[in-house]
């Protein structure tokens, strides 16, 4: 069995020799422009479209939950080549770390306190009432779970937003277009965990953040190209979204003279809300290249016609 690998950055050394740990029998190679010899499988990250034509691929594992850096290479994508995300792979922990940072920095005013301790200030500031303080989860997937199960363990009220309504203990759930306007009208935080697709490109623009309650907060750990950056700006300056954490970005590195990096009530972290971690991340690809090897299903194909 021949398998390739492709990551634009970083050395492939470690990542075919922990691969290969795994799958003793295969014959492992980083991929370069120009090799067209056929391959069973490729293991990549925002593969560039000559790797998705590859002779002879039987499916396509991509080190990330998001699919986006493949998908956005549309009808050159071979019809039948099935696209696997990571599942979990110990990213869910890690979301539900950071979402959780952020909430409780927010609910309990410690952005509030550290400026105090900058003026040697001891005052106590009004806890805020955590009945006030609904979370509005975008996108109740693999990891919009795990976030919600994180928030509900502090006893925060928590609303789940998905397309088809998915149901969750603890969880008041809303679907589609339709129910959008109550869900955002509900948030007093709102987590964007959606995948990037035609449908949610845009989706946090000044019409929909509006409609959030006054000072309230948002936070984006899924992709930039969600979020109308200049609208979320004016919104936050104009103080009716008291601040924002932002893992994500139209662009990235987010470039030096970003508004973004200067606005105080805003916290810039650079994409690393949930890593690939190695480990877990080969051992679930090799599970799975067991699995069609053997002719049995997998978990996590990506529906190309829904986009995740
Ligand atoms: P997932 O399991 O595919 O879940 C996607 C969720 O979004 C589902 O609940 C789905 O609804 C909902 N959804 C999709 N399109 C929708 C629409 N048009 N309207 C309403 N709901 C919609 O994905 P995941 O594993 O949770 O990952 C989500 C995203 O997180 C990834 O795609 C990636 O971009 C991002 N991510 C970011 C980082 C980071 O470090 N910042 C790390 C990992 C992942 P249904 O349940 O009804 O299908
Ligand atoms: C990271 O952003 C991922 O999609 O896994």
């Amino acid at each position: 069995m021949q398998i390739l690998f492709y990551a634009p950055e970083g050395r492939p050394e470690p990542w075919l020799a922990e691969l290969q740990s795994h799958l003793p029998q295969a014959q492992l190679r980083a991929w370069q422009p120009g090799d067209s010899q056929p391959a069973d499988y490729a293991v990549v990250w925002e593969p560039p479209v000559e790797l998705l034509q590859q002779p002879g691929l039987k499916a396509l594992f991509n080190l990330g939950a998001g699919v986006d850096g493949i998908l956005r290479h549309g009808e050159q994508i071979p019809a039948g080549l099935p696209i696997v995300r990571l599942d979990d792979a110990g990213m869910g922990e890690q979301m539900a770390q950071y979402v959780s940072w952020a909430v409780l920095g927010y609910f309990r005013r410690f952005a509030d306190f550290a400026r105090q301790q900058q003026q040697a200030s001891w005052r106590f500031l009004k806890p805020n009432n955590k009945q006030q303080f609904t979370i509005g989860i975008l996108g109740m997937g693999v990891l919009g779970q795990c976030i919600a199960a994180s928030l509900l363990h502090f006893g925060f009220p928590v609303n789940g937003w998905s397309r088809t309504g998915r149901s969750t203990p603890g969880v008041t759930s809303f679907a589609g277009d339709g129910q959008l306007d109550a869900f955002l009208r509900a948030s007093r935080v709102l987590v964007c965990i959606l995948p990037l697709t035609p449908a949610t490109t845009g989706i946090l623009n000044r019409e929909n953040l509006q409609k959030l309650p006054p000072q309230s907060f948002v936070i984006n750990v899924a992709r930039g190209p969600h979020v109308v950056e200049e609208d979320l700006l004016a919104l936050v300056q104009n103080g009716h979204i008291a601040g924002a954490t932002l893992d994500v970005f139209c662009e990235e590195p987010l470039p030096p003279a970003h508004p973004f990096w200067s606005e105080p009530a805003i916290t810039v972290t650079p994409h690393i809300a949930a890593v690939t971690l190695r480990p877990v991340s080969l051992a679930q690809i090799a599970g799975k290249i067991r699995k069609l090897e053997n002719g049995e299903e997998i978990a996590g194909v990506v529906d190309r016609t829904k986009g995740y």
